[in-house]
């Protein structure tokens, strides 16, 4: 809820209710949150795709949907991931999720029982370590360098505990933006065939690249039948519309469609499918992340270049694509000490701890490039400099 003040002189206050998750004071910069900017959002794409989807004379979308997801949407999105990933996707292998959060909570829900281990990348997505947590769930923390999971650190766990699964962002990572190395990739496969665990990889950055291609995602690994890879439509086109896919096993996939749940309430999103369906068959997704790739590279760029001159006491490698920098304070400096200065001087960040599953890694914060535009991204960087230097 929010109280406005009108413009035209006249002292009247507004009343609103809130339509999104979080809204950002005009005041104040945060560098530190991790959503689409407003007017990135294709609001124009999606509605002549609702205006294709609605003026058919077929109300098959408006009934329970098929429990795996609309059979011709699979088929777009197929489509679309063979060419964006560089090999074949088959549409069997797709299951229609409202979104990657919804596609974590319900994989830990179906293969996993309260107290079972779950190894997580050192630092992680911090509502990952909430929807783990919330299922009561162990989580095991591996250690990670520059170019993602350190194989050391797990084969270390390994000896120790044999997990349920490993949950990890191979690829612009949230929040460290590092990428798995393609050996590490092939290491890890074979690591979780030899002891018997999945791996539950979110690919939501994959197709995010503004420097270098990135190594094959999980989902090529599917094949062998315990890679459980995620994807989502919030980051390349629009969150709100809550839509994302699993790609995996059959044998995974027919758990995940006989369950009660989708017995009950048939596919999960047969509506908006349709419409992204449409929006598939045109290209129009393609176009959209042709559109953000070069946006979001120029701010990276203008970013890194204002953190390099201002903050060359800040330790940080520059991401080749996805949304964010996880930087090391300067020695001394914990996140928790600067983020009331840094409050004040109206700039946010989010404090390394929250992306721990220790509490640990209060000397990093982690910061978002793609909301604002390169001027605010500088004044913040400018700001957060003041803060530092306060
Ligand atoms: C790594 C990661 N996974 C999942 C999500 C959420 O995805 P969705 O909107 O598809 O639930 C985010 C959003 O920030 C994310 O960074």
């Amino acid at each position: 809820m929010c109280w406005k003040l009108s413009g035209s002189g006249e002292v009247k206050l507004e009343f609103h209710l809130p339509v999104t998750q979080v809204s950002v004071p005009p005041d104040f910069i945060d560098l530190g949150l991790g959503d689409p900017q407003l007017s990135l959002l294709p609001l124009e794409m999606i509605r002549q795709g609702a205006q294709n989807c609605l003026s058919q004379n077929d109300p098959s979308f408006l009934q329970y949907g098929t429990n795996q997801g609309d059979g011709y949407f699979r088929q777009s999105l197929a489509k679309f991931l063979s060419n964006g990933y560089g090999f074949p996707v088959d549409p069997d292998n797709l299951f229609v999720i409202p979104g990657v959060s919804m596609g974590l909570h319900l994989i830990s829900s179906f293969f996993t029982h309260p107290g079972d281990k779950v190894f997580v990348e050192e630092p992680t997505y911090l509502y990952a370590l909430r929807i783990f947590a919330d299922l009561g769930l162990q989580l095991i923390p591996i250690q990670t360098d520059e170019n993602g999971i350190l194989i050391e650190s797990l084969e270390e766990n390994l000896n120790l505990n044999t997990p349920k699964f490993l949950y990890i962002i191979p690829t612009f990572q949230n929040p460290s933006g590092c990428t798995l190395s393609h050996d590490r990739r092939e290491r890890l496969i074979g690591l979780s065939q030899e002891h018997g665990f999945f791996i539950v990889a979110d690919e939501v950055y994959h197709l995010l690249s503004y420097r270098e291609t990135p190594p094959k995602p999980f989902a090529s690994y599917t094949a062998g039948g315990n890679v459980i890879s995620l994807g989502s439509f919030s980051k390349i086109l629009a969150p709100g519309i809550r839509l994302g896919w699993i790609q995996t096993s059959q044998a995974i996939i027919n758990r995940f469609i006989t369950s009660g749940l989708l017995e009950s309430g048939g596919g999960l999103n047969p509506f908006v499918s349709s419409i992204a369906r449409t929006i598939l068959d045109t290209g129009g997704l393609d176009e959209n992340i042709a559109k953000l790739i070069s946006i979001y590279r120029n701010r990276l760029s203008r970013f890194d270049a204002a953190l390099h001159s201002e903050l060359p006491e800040m330790h940080y490698k520059a991401p080749m694509g996805g949304y964010f920098i996880w930087a090391r304070l300067p020695e001394g400096i914990l996140a928790r000490d600067l983020q009331p200065r840094a409050n004040e001087l109206r700039v946010g960040f989010r404090p390394g701890n929250l992306f721990s599953s220790q509490g640990a890694k209060q000397e990093y914060i982690r910061l978002c490039f793609v909301f604002y535009e390169p001027d605010v991204l500088e004044q913040g960087v400018a700001r957060l400099k003041q803060s530092l230097h306060a």
